[in-house]
């Protein structure tokens, strides 16, 4: 049996931070992980090898689409899809090793094995019992499927099986135009797969601004994605054949049939085995680790962060939890400021946010104006061809200060940043357009959505 100041069980992104942070603050730390290897579902099968695959299927169609237009001339590149798995399986290795790495350098043990808390103070990874003075819960998020959708990973899969097809389907459907469906749509859409989308609502990516949703189902329709929106799925099936989806739209019911299908309707807490309820800790209705504002749940030195709390399922708000409650448990002023935590969906284009929506400020009564600034009056990313999109940003009617943003084009997902920072030191759009940036670079499009918060964009 080992003491530890801290025991973190789950080493995804939320846990590892947390060690790493728990670590650089003088506290012994141990951290619980079952899997082979470290870094969770974002770095074994999430964020990380799906934008492995969305960097290679980008290249080709960069290669398909455009690259004659440069006066690059040879025929288009052709997919080895073994290949391409072989450089996602590449990309995880490093990330995974590079934060077995940072838990050497910080002295941070890696406890192997499944984790569960058997009483307040004590952690349990096989048949050891360790010792923490507080533990911190960072087990994560499993996919949810539809009620009766039994996932085979083969046929019909959750994003997991979505990055390790045996092979390119022909036909796929996606459930769900969230951020899982509308990524791993793009990528099978430019691998040639036929795409159609099925979505129970009448738009997609639900949460997003309405402006961005319109411009983004353009694009992804341009790109191959067939949507049917306003569609309850209502069964799936599998056989030799493939699979047969059943939705229902209005009062009809319809079938879709596929090769595979793409369950990504949500994801839900996973805290299976951990003994929370032996052990007393609250848990919400959605099956979420209750938790005050500072991360501690109802029984004393038991923390919880990440997709296992509530708040959006997003890897960046769980690594900021990590560091806040990892300084509180150092005695320090951890925080995480809520309202500024950007969204990114890493299509082409990029789809990036942060902030209120024009709904939300609207539903609230806040006074607004929107300064927005379209990428065809950007000169990079003319070049580029990147010119479909737009920035906007929201800022409040009299004080000018930045409520949110929203973008649709080159980068958003970096170029969010500058404006995530701004609303960070309480900035009013003026500031950012008044701060002069390089050109020519697509941060450009922010600044002038910027001017047209004031007085106008010099550029359209
Ligand atoms: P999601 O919550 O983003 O979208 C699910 C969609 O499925 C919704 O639009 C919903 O209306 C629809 N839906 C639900 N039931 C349905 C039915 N019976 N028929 C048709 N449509 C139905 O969920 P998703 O895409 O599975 O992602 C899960 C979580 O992972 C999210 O919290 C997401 O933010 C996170 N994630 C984030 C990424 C990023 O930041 N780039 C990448 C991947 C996942």
């Amino acid at each position: 049996m080992s003491s530890y100041d801290v025991i973190i069980i789950g080493s995804g992104p939320g846990g590892y931070v947390c060690a790493i942070r728990c670590a650089q603050l003088g506290l012994k730390t141990a951290c619980v992980e079952g899997r082979e290897t470290l870094g969770g579902t974002c770095l074994n099968i999430g964020c990380i090898p799906s934008k492995a695959l969305l960097h290679s299927t980008e290249m080709l169609h960069e290669a398909q689409e455009n690259f004659a237009k440069m006066g690059l001339m040879g025929d288009a590149p052709q997919v080895d899809w073994s290949k391409m798995q072989d450089y996602k399986a590449g990309t995880i290795e490093q990330n995974t090793k590079g934060i077995e790495f940072l838990f050497k350098k910080n002295k941070i043990d890696w406890l192997k094995g499944w984790g569960s808390i058997p009483e307040a103070g004590k952690v349990k990874v096989g048949d050891e019992t360790h010792e923490a003075k507080n533990i911190v819960i960072a087990t994560g998020s499993v996919p949810s499927s539809l009620p009766g959708v039994e996932i085979d990973e083969k046929r019909i899969v959750s994003s997991t099986g979505a990055l390790s097809l045996a092979e390119i389907p022909k036909r796929m459907v996606v459930i769900g135009a969230g951020v899982i469906g509308l990524e791993m749509g793009s990528v099978y859409a430019r691998l040639g797969s036929e795409v159609t989308v099925v979505e129970y609502l009448d738009t997609i990516t639900p949460t997003m601004d309405g402006e961005v949703q319109k411009q983004f189902k353009k694009i992804l329709g341009k790109q191959g994605l067939d949507f049917v929106l306003g569609a309850a799925v209502q069964d799936v099936t599998s056989g030799d054949e493939g699979c047969t989806v059943t939705y229902k739209k209005g009062d009809e019911e319809q079938t879709i049939e596929a090769d595979i299908v793409l369950v990504s309707t949500g994801r839900k807490p996973y805290t299976d085995g951990l003994g929370l309820s032996e052990l007393g800790v609250e848990t919400t209705d959605k099956g979420q680790v209750g938790t005050d504002g500072h991360w501690a749940t109802n029984v004393d030195g038991v923390y919880a962060i990440g997709d296992a709390v509530t708040g959006p399922m997003l890897a960046h708000k769980a690594e900021d939890e990590g560091m806040a409650v990892a300084e509180r448990i150092a005695g320090k002023a951890g925080h995480v400021s809520y309202e500024v935590i950007p969204s990114v969906i890493y299509t082409h284009p990029e789809v990036a946010s942060v902030g209120r929506t024009e709904a939300q400020l609207k539903d609230d009564g806040v006074p607004y104006k929107a300064g927005k600034f379209s990428f065809v009056g950007n000169g990079r990313a003319k070049a580029n061809f990147a010119a479909d999109g737009f920035v906007k940003i929201l800022a409040h009617e009299k004080t000018d200060r930045i409520l949110g943003a929203h973008i649709i084009g080159p980068m958003a997902g970096d170029l969010i940043h500058e404006i995530c920072v701004a609303m960070e030191f309480g900035a009013a759009a003026e500031d950012l357009a008044l701060t002069c940036h390089a050109h020519p670079t697509y941060s450009e499009a922010v600044r002038e959505a910027a001017l047209a918060c004031g007085d106008g964009p010099i550029h359209s």
